[in-house]
C-alpha cells in the first residue's frame, strides 16, 4: 500500500511514525520525511513539509491520530521543505507552531494575514522541554546545522534524536525507509550535502559534544535514512568531528566578481555553486 508510514517506534501509549514517500517522485522536489509523534491522546507533527506533502501527510495522519488532538507543529527551522504548507496546517487543526525565536516573526510570510496570531511557540537559542501528552521533547540547540535559528527533537520514550538536515542522505522514499547500521558505505551519499550545507566543523563538534550525554537509539533526519545502533551512530559523531564543512571550505577564491554567463533557454550554467575544494 502507497504511503504507509514508517514505525520507528511504538509501545502502548507512545509512537514515532515516518512518511518518507508523500512527494512524487519526479526529480524536481528532494525527497523528504515528516515524522508523527504520539503520546496517548495527543500529538505533534515534526517538520510538516511543503505543500506537496500536506495532502497526504494530513490523510495518513487521520488514519492514526484526530487532527483536533494535534497539538504542535514542530519546525526544526524555516526552510520551504520544512514549514512552506503552515497555512494548510493551521488552518485544518489547532496545533500550535513551535519555531526558534529568530524565525517567529518570518513564519507568517507563509500564511494569510493572521493565522499566526497566538498560535506560535518562538523557542529562545537555548532550547527547553516541551510536553507532550504524559512525556516530553527535548528541543536541543543546533544552530547553524544548516539554518542560523534550529532545533533538533529528542524524543527520551523512543531515545530517537530527530536531526532535522544534519545526517541527510540523498536517497529515495523507499530507501529511506531502512535504517542504517553500518556507516563507512553511507558516507559518500552525505558528504557533498554536509560540506556545503553545514555551516563550519566548530559547530559540529560543538553539536557532537552535547549530543555524546543523551542516550540515543536512532539519529533520524529529514531526508534520506536514519542512522541506527550505537555503533553507527558513534561513528557518525566521529565522521563530523573530523569534517570540515561551510565556511572552512570558503576562501576568497569563492568571493571574486562572476564571469559565467547563465543561458535562460538551457537554465545551464557553468561552472555550478560549489565550495572551493568541495
Ligand atoms: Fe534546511
Ligand atoms: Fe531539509
Amino acid at each position: 500500500m502507497p504511503h504507509q508510514p514508517t514505525e520507528l517506534y511504538r509501545d502502548k501509549n507512545h509512537a514515532c511514525l515516518m512518511f518518507s514517500d508523500l512527494i512524487e517522485e519526479d526529480g524536481q522536489a528532494v525527497q523528504a520525511n515528516q515524522f508523527l509523534i504520539v503520546d496517548d491522546d495527543t500529538g505533534a507533527i515534526i517538520d510538516p513539509g511543503g505543500n506537496l506533502a500536506f495532502n497526504e501527510l494530513f490523510m495518513g495522519m487521520s488514519k492514526h491520530f484526530t487532527p483536533q488532538k494535534l497539538s504542535y507543529l514542530i519546525a526544526s527551522h524555516a526552510d520551504p521543505d520544512i514549514i512552506a504548507s503552515l497555512d494548510r496546517w493551521l488552518t485544518s487543526t489547532k496545533a500550535t507552531l513551535v519555531i526558534s525565536r529568530i524565525w517567529e516573526r518570518f513564519a507568517p510570510h507563509f500564511t494569510k494575514l493572521g493565522k499566526t496570531e497566538n498560535r506560535v511557540i518562538g523557542v529562545p537559542d537555548a532550547g527547553g522541554h516541551l510536553p507532550l501528552g504524559r512525556h516530553e521533547l527535548v528541543l536541543l540547540p543546533a544552530h547553524f546545522m544548516h539554518s542560523e535559528g534550529n532545533f533538533h527533537f529528542y524524543d527520551p520514550v523512543s531515545r530517537i534524536l530527530f536531526t532535522g538536515d544534519l545526517g541527510v542522505s540523498m536517497t529515495s522514499g523507499a530507501e529511506a525507509r531502512v535504517p542504517v547500521t553500518d556507516l563507512a558505505p553511507h558516507i559518500a551519499r552525505m558528504e557533498g550535502f554536509h560540506r556545503r550545507y553545514m555551516v563550519s566543523n566548530k559547530i559540529l563538534r560543538l553539536w557532537t559534544r552535547m549530543v555524546r550525554q543523551l542516550d540515543v537509539a536512532m539519529i533520524v533526519p529529514q531526508h534520506g535514512a536514519p542512522i541506527m545502533g550505537k555503533q553507527a551512530i558513534n561513528d557518525f559523531y566521529n565522521w563530523l568531528d573530523g569534517l570540515m564543512c561551510g565556511i572552512d571550505l570558503f576562501d576568497d577564491r569563492a568571493y571574486q566578481i562572476p564571469t559565467t554567463q547563465i543561458d535562460p533557454i538551457t537554465r545551464q550554467v557553468r561552472p555550478q555553486l560549489q565550495a572551493v575544494g568541495a
